[in-house]
């Protein structure tokens, strides 16, 4: 049985108005299923962001639907949305940064403080997120005073903290050095693997994609790929300006690239 944990359908989203309006997403339909991993790719510019924004309930779109566990999102009002995802979602994101100036700990907590969850609990949830990152001795720190990497495992603490369901993630190795990225996905694929947290990756980087059960390609905010596996040469990742004369138009949703 599929379990579809979120799905959209015609998913558009335009940014401006008039003479400075750009669509970019032109109609998305994507399913995706509690416990998967899927890497979201494409080059710079493609939609990515703004599809993970949108499947993450953080915008709007401004045609289309989302449904979560089978239900439209679009009816759910402000506050019932905060807390929905607050309590399913967690946020690995570079633009999400922390408070540098409080400590760990506290960078920690806070979904727990939005959450409503009291004082002593917090604190031992909090601890063990920081256990998990392996950060248990810097809960006392600034979080400033951490390095790159050390703050990224802050910032999957926070994510993990209170239990959600789905870890959304955007270009979370981007600015680390290869050995502390592939630390740090250990720790998302962990996670996957071990509790069952569907994970979804916006990422540049191939070999991150290639470790993801799912690609989905994105160009001009249009899905042209969806399935398993990466191309060695895919082309998602050519930061090329015309690709088209390279895809069968009619067979866009497939471009399937494992062996028969
Ligand atoms: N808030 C915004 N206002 C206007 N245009 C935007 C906004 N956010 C993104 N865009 C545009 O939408 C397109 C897709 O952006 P984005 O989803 O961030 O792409 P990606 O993450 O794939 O690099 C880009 O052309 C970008 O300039
Ligand atoms: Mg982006």
């Amino acid at each position: 049985m599929k379990n579809v944990l979120l799905s959209t359908r015609g998913l558009k989203k335009v940014y401006g108005k008039r003479d400075s309006k750009f669509e970019a997403l032109k109609g998305i339909d994507i399913d995706i299923e509690s416990g998967e991993s899927v890497a979201i790719i494409g080059k710079s510019g493609s939609g990515k962001s703004t599809l993970m924004h949108l499947l993450a309930l953080l915008d709007q779109p401004s045609e289309g639907t989302i449904k979560l566990n089978g239900k439209n999102t679009s009816k759910l009002k402000q506050r019932k949305l905060n807390r929905l995802r607050n309590k399913e979602f967690g946020f690995v994101f570079q633009s999400f940064f922390m408070n540098t100036n409080d400590t760990v700990l506290n960078n920690v907590i806070l979904p727990l403080k939005i959450a409503g969850i009291r004082r002593g609990e917090r604190r031992k949830r909090a601890m063990a997120a920081l256990e998990t990152v392996e950060l248990g001795d810097k809960y006392k720190n600034k979080a400033n005073d951490l390095s790159g990497g050390q703050k990224q495992r802050v910032c999957i603490a926070r994510a993990i903290v209170n239990n959600p369901k789905v870890i959304f993630a955007d270009e979370p190795t981007g600015n680390l050095d290869s050995a502390t990225g592939a630390k740090i996905e250990e720790l998302l694929f962990n996670l996957n693997r071990e509790k069952g947290i569907t994970l979804i990756i916006v990422t540049h980087d191939e070999e991150l994609a290639a470790k993801c059960g799912r690609q989905i390609h994105i160009a001009d905010g249009k899905v042209i790929g969806d399935g398993k596996g990466v191309a060695k040469h895919d082309p998602s990742f050519i930061e090329d300006e015309n690709l088209d004369g390279m895809r069968d138009k009619n067979h866009t949703k497939e471009i399937d690239v494992e062996e028969e």
